[in-house]
């Protein structure tokens, strides 16, 4: 770096004679060639020419000095992507006295032959990609009053010369690659206004030394960076700090005392996230117009008295949780003036909130969870129409909460949680934004509000562990509840019937009275299932069909049930989760599988598959995989719903599954006709063009939707056309996809391998690569793609006197022969209209099958491909032109 900056020298140099040689040449000319060796992708400077009658002082980014004569002042360059070099022709605009380029793409070293600008006093190159160390010669910038080099790739020490830039007002390193172990000595930059050293990892130092001296210091920014050690004692000397944020960083010891000294114009003060101990810094309020104080997460201990907080008057945010303070929360703090968030969680504050806590007329926040409190709940709250949150959760407030309590018309959040509040929950009907509401382990005794229902965005309903009465207000079911906690109290009655399937958590459990379908009690007035279910002991659901509408609720809308089943004489035990309301048990499951066993089909390598019929009439599929245990029954329940979340035409949906210890049960649609690898190899398979052309674009949809489309994508992985199912219409669905999610990455990969008869689907970077990509579907895409288009089976056995080929081969093979392309067609169904669209089919499917996996075309490109050729039949055969389908350099 030290030969880089000498050349710099050198060169500027040969420019302070170029510029006395040509100090003629007019201020235009010079911008021209500044210009010049700048890029400008955007022509964001294309009136910067000599051509057009703009004067150069209008043109973009220049401004020139009001009087005559005109002199250029100031370039303002920034966000114009521009990149290239910063030509020190520039120096020879006279008074040039600010130079922005913030926000562009220069990628240089520090361009410190910008000193030869004598005028210059802001220099701006924020968010570029400057890089490189700071020379020590930038102390020849002698009349900069700004420097700001913030957001960019900057490296090394702090040089001891910038203590010679003695009129900087701004030095701005923020967001750097800064390091460094000795403290940076500032003491001399006695006009400076901002200081930002932020968000330096690297600069792993004590704090600056002599900041104190800085008279002048607005803003110290200090933050996220890694300075340890204690705060120096500065503040006596900072009589203009207004903004002083040291978060983040590592720093120990007490904050120095700021009781005697004044900081008159201080508006932010924050040491937040250090290791801080200590007490609360008492006098900060000699600031009289301190707007926010933010200690939080540090070791800060002692109580923080009344008197050193009454005198906040313009205080807004106080934030000192995560610490260890204790005594009377200072009860002033509540009627502050201009208060809007109070943050004091996780100490060991006592006291009471006062109900003058309705004289907080700006309050927005309050989070004091985790603390002694222990005061009636404060009468005042609901009068405070900016509250949105309160939480005060883990203390010990009691009595009843007042009628008001969730009166603010912005009230969104609340969590009363484990205190000892009783009586009645009031009925809430003002609080229309509440979202969540929390009451749990309180003592309260009444019923479940019924007003809770007319709350439009209530979301998260936690009553549990009271002692609430009562039945379960039906009206509910209006709400669109994510989680609905009533467990342990003392509810009775039936349940409404969303509330156990709509949902995707309720908890119910500790409430013996509670019945209704799922839970341990059926209602007495339920038919018919009272008597199938009578094995009581068997916790036991059905869901009837008559909720068909609850799952709307949801957008996807899931049944989950949850089931836990112990017959008495079976060891195994079965757990399952249906995503569509079965009206079935996995016993009854296994004996419908256990007859049907003998027309079992197979399917594939990883279990059987089972058309079983259910009591209801309702055909579903089961397929019985071997369970490879891998699974706890929770990350097994979190893979299903990925899969079972999945809703498109073209791919098989999952209803639900079970699991024992050694199998797993995956419960699919049922569809009647036969699978795409069934129809090949039939003498008879001799489905139109169109129809099979249609077959593949449903095929391709489906995968580019696990592809990209999903989220999370998906990879099928054991895609073939026994795994292409289709309707009675040809609208093919797949299925077995993405099992390795289920039975686990080794299993699926050791199953796969030892399937030889359907290895011909399997792309041949299988052999040597373990990790399977979208390329991997897309090649036994293509293998499907040329079994429709040959209509040979992919794993066609020996033919006669050749050895066995499978399809990829046997097509590469023929259409080395001339002519051979059209002889691998199905000739059952060529015809003159075809033949175009097959040819192009063809050429996709040879881009498929590509050895090399990046050849191999997306699958979205794929989709686009086909349905393009697929428009194409209309026209006459001469008209079709597949290379308006195809890009041309394929095969
Ligand atoms: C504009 O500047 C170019 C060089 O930058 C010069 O060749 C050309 O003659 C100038 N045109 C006019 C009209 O001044
Ligand atoms: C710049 O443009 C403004 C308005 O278009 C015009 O009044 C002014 O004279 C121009 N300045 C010069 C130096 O041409
Ligand atoms: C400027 O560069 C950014 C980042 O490379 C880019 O996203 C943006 O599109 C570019 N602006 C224009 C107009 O090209
Ligand atoms: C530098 O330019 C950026 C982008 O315009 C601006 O946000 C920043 O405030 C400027 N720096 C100074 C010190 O004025
Ligand atoms: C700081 O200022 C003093 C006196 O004004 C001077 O002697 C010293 O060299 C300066 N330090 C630096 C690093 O320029
Ligand atoms: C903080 O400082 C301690 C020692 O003073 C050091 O062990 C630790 O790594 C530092 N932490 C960070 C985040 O810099
Ligand atoms: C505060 O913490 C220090 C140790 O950090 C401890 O010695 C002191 O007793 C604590 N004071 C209170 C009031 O808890
Ligand atoms: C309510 O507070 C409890 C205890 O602090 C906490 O565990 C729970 O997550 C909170 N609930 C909500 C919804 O914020
Ligand atoms: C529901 O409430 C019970 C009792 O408080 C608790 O054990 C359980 O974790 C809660 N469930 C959820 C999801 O909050």
């Amino acid at each position: 770096m030290a030969s880089n900056s000498r050349i710099l020298l050198c060169l500027s140099c040969i420019f302070s004679f170029f510029l006395v040689r040509t100090s003629a040449i007019s201020e235009a000319e010079v911008l021209l060639h500044f210009k010049n060796s700048i890029n400008d992708p955007l022509d964001a400077l294309s009136d910067w020419s000599n051509i057009t009658a703009i004067h150069h002082c209008n043109w973009t980014g220049v401004s020139c000095t009001n009087g005559v004569p005109l002199a250029v002042t100031s370039l303002t360059l920034q966000s114009l992507n521009l990149s290239g070099e910063i030509s020190v022709s520039v120096c020879k605009l006279a008074n040039l006295a600010h130079l922005n380029l913030a926000d562009n793409f220069f990628n240089l070293p520090i361009p410190l032959h910008l000193s030869e600008c004598v005028s210059l006093e802001t220099l701006n190159l924020s968010t570029n990609l400057i890089w490189g160390t700071i020379p020590g010669q930038i102390s020849q910038f002698k009349s900069l009053k700004v420097l700001d080099f913030s957001s960019n790739h900057i490296e090394g020490k702090i040089p001891e010369s910038i203590g010679s830039l003695q009129q900087l007002r701004v030095f701005n390193m923020g967001s750097n690659l800064l390091s460094g172990s000795d403290p940076i000595v500032f003491g001399n930059l006695t006009e400076l206004e901002v200081l930002d050293l932020s968000q330096n990892p690297f600069l792993i130092t004590e704090m600056p030394v002599g900041i104190g001296k800085l008279s002048k210091l607005e803003k110290l920014l200090l933050q996220n960076s890694g300075f340890y050690g204690e705060i120096p004692d500065f503040f006596k000397g900072l009589k203009s700090l207004k903004i002083l944020d040291l978060s983040r960083n590592n720093l120990t010891g007490k904050i120095p005392q700021v009781r005697s000294i004044l900081l008159p114009e201080l508006l932010s003060f924050d040491v937040s996230q250090n290791k801080l101990f200590g007490t609360f810094p008492s006098g900060i309020c000699e600031a009289k117009g301190l707007v926010s104080l933010s200690l939080h997460t540090n070791f800060l201990n002692g109580s923080i008295r009344s008197d050193s907080i009454s005198e906040c008057m313009t205080l807004e945010r106080f934030e000192v949780q995560n610490n260890g303070f204790s005594g009377d929360f200072p009860s002033c703090l509540w009627s502050l003036p201009k208060i809007k968030l109070i943050r004091a969680e996780n100490n060991r504050f006592t006291g009471e909130i006062p109900d003058s806590i309705s004289e907080s007329a700006r309050l927005e926040q309050v989070q004091i969870d985790n603390n002694r409190f222990t005061s009636k709940f404060p009468r005042g709250l609901g009068k405070v129409r900016s509250l949105y949150r309160f939480s005060a959760s883990l203390n010990g407030l009691y009595g009843e909460l007042p009628p008001n309590f969730c009166d603010s018309p912005v009230m969104s959040i609340i969590n009363l949680s484990h205190n000892h509040l009783s009586g009645r929950i009031p009925e809430v009907r003002k609080c229309k934004k509440l979202v969540s509401l929390s009451l749990a382990d309180n003592g309260f005794s009444s019923e479940i509000p019924e007003s809770l229902s007319e709350l439009p965005v209530l979301t998260y309903l936690d009553l549990s562990c009271n002692n609430l009465k009562g039945s379960i207000p039906q009206n509910l079911e209006n709400l669109k509840l994510a989680l609905f906690n009533v467990s342990f109290n003392q509810l009775s009655g039936r349940v409404p019937l969303s509330l156990i399937s709509g949902l995707p958590a309720s908890f119910l459990q500790g409430n013996p009275e509670l019945c209704g379908p799922g839970l341990p009690s059926s209602c007495s007035n339920d038919k018919g299932t009272s008597k199938r279910f009578g094995l009581s002991k068997f916790t036991v659901a059905i869901i009837s069909l008559g909720l068909a509408s609850a799952p709307l609720i949801f957008g996807l809308g899931f049944y989950l049930v949850y089931r836990s089943y112990r017959p008495k004489f079976e060891s195994c035990s079965w757990r399952s989760v249906f995503f569509y309301p079965l009206r079935v048990t996995e016993l009854d499951l296994i004996m419908l599988m256990d007859e049907k066993a003998a027309n079992g089909k197979t399917g594939g390598a990883f279990g059987r598959v089972y058309d079983v019929t259910l009591p209801s009439g309702e055909l579903i599929a089961v397929k019985k995989i071997p369970t490879m245990s891998i699974h706890s029954w929770k990350s097994l329940k979190s893979e299903m719903k990925i899969l079972a979340k999945i809703r498109h035409k073209n791919i098989v949906k999952i209803l639900g599954f079970c699991q024992s210890d050694d199998s797993i049960l995956l419960i699919y649609e049922y569809l009647p006709e036969r699978s795409l690898g069934d129809l090949f190899g039939k003498p008879d398979f001799d489905v139109p063009w169109s129809v099979r052309l249609k077959i593949a674009i449903g095929v391709a949809q489906g995968l580019a939707y696990l592809h990209q489309d999903y989220v999370p994508h998906l990879l099928h992985r054991n895609l073939k056309s026994k795994n292409i199912l289709l309707d009675k219409d040809f609208e093919p669905k797949l299925t077995d996809f993405s099992l390795d999610r289920i039975v686990g990455d080794n299993a699926f990969h050791s199953t796969i391998s030892s399937e030889s008869a359907d290895s011909c689907y399997l792309a041949p970077e299988y052999g040597y690569t373990k990790r399977t990509t979208e390329q991997s579907d897309t090649y036994s895409f293509g293998v499907i793609l040329l079994e429709l288009l040959t209509g040979r089976p992919a794993d066609q056995l020996k033919e006669s006197m050749e050895p066995s080929l499978d399809v990829v081969k046997w097509v590469r093979r023929k259409i080395n022969i001339t002519n051979g392309a059209l002889k691998v067609l199905d000739s059952k169904i060529m015809s003159t209209s075809s033949q175009q669209q097959m040819m192009g089919a063809l050429e996709i499917a040879l881009r498929c099958t590509s050895v090399v996996p990046e050849k191999r075309p997306s699958m979205w490109e794929i989709v686009k491909t086909l349905q393009c050729l697929d428009s194409r039949t209309t026209l006459s055969v001469q008209e079709i032109n597949i290379s308006g389908c195809i890009e041309s350099d394929s095969v």
